[in-house]
């Protein structure tokens, strides 16, 4: 996976990449990113990139034209004869509260996206709208909440999407089990010690029986989305033994009402 991050504040950004996951896969050549200070577009001897807004109110804008530039500069660095070929190598990313939701299928299709993938990050009150309408990148949102900018948005989708490729998350099937990888919610997990403030470890899972603990994390993984996410449970075809696991759940829950 490629990217580039176009921030007015990489210091936000690179502490973040040099860590854990994020750092590993850099390390072993599976994520390749570069930051880039848009002021570094500006153009003025003051680095100026934001402005006040026409028609008046509070905060400052981010100016367009450094991300005009910054784009035109990724172009030519990586474009050039490949381009015209193939189309634009670039995919541009608007992290903003009024985009499409991030989700882990978004993330799968990051994971999986060929083009560069650049995040161009919000600050103080947006974006002048021009780099929308000039540019056409993809809003995305990672919540129905409002961030000071669009660096960690930026992080949480690399993140999000990184730790799907293979070879980045040491064990390929704790991927494949957790939450929303099966539109489910992960099982519960636990670690040692066997007891910890009176509160012991499911018995099965210390029992070595491979299929009663299978059985169990899957009934766990259908109790968890049954009571926090019962949205993901609608419309899901549910296997024969999903169904006689949900069933036991409601039961369960029945009884004890
Ligand atoms: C303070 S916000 C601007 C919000 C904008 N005035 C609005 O109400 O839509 C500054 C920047 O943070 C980022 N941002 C804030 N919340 C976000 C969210 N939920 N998802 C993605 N990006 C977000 C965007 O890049 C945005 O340009």
């Amino acid at each position: 996976m490629r990217c580039e991050v176009l921030t007015l504040f990489p210091d936000m950004v690179l502490p973040v990449l040099g860590q854990s996951m994020l750092k590993r896969a850099q390390e072993k050549g599976l994520l390749e990113v570069r930051v880039r200070n848009l002021r570094d577009y500006t153009l003025d001897r003051h680095q100026v990139a934001d402005d006040a807004p026409y028609g008046g109110g509070a905060g400052m804008v981010m100016k367009a034209e450094p991300i005009f530039r910054a784009i035109d500069a990724l172009r030519q660095e990586y474009g050039g004869a490949l381009r015209q070929e193939h189309g634009d190598d670039l995919r541009l990313l608007l992290p903003s509260p009024q985009g499409r939701p991030f989700t882990q299928a978004v993330a799968e299709e990051l994971r999986d996206e060929r083009r560069r993938l650049v995040f161009v990050c919000g600050h103080y009150e947006g974006i002048d709208e021009r780099v929308r309408t000039g540019l056409a990148p993809e809003e995305v949102s990672i919540g129905d909440y409002v961030l000071t900018g669009g660096e960690l948005p930026a992080l949480v989708m690399i993140d999000a999407a990184v730790r799907l490729i293979p070879g980045v998350v040491g064990d390929p099937e704790s991927v494949l089990a957790e939450s929303f990888a099966d539109s489910l919610l992960d099982f519960p997990q636990y670690t040692r010690p066997p007891e910890v403030r009176g509160l012991a470890v499911p018995e099965v899972l210390v029992s070595g029986n491979h299929e009663a603990i299978r059985r169990w994390r899957r009934k766990e993984a259908l109790r968890s989305t049954y009571l926090k996410r019962p949205d993901l449970l609608r419309d899901r075809l549910l296997s024969e033994e999903d169904r006689r696991l949900l069933d036991e759940i409601l039961n369960e829950h029945t009884n004890v009402c």
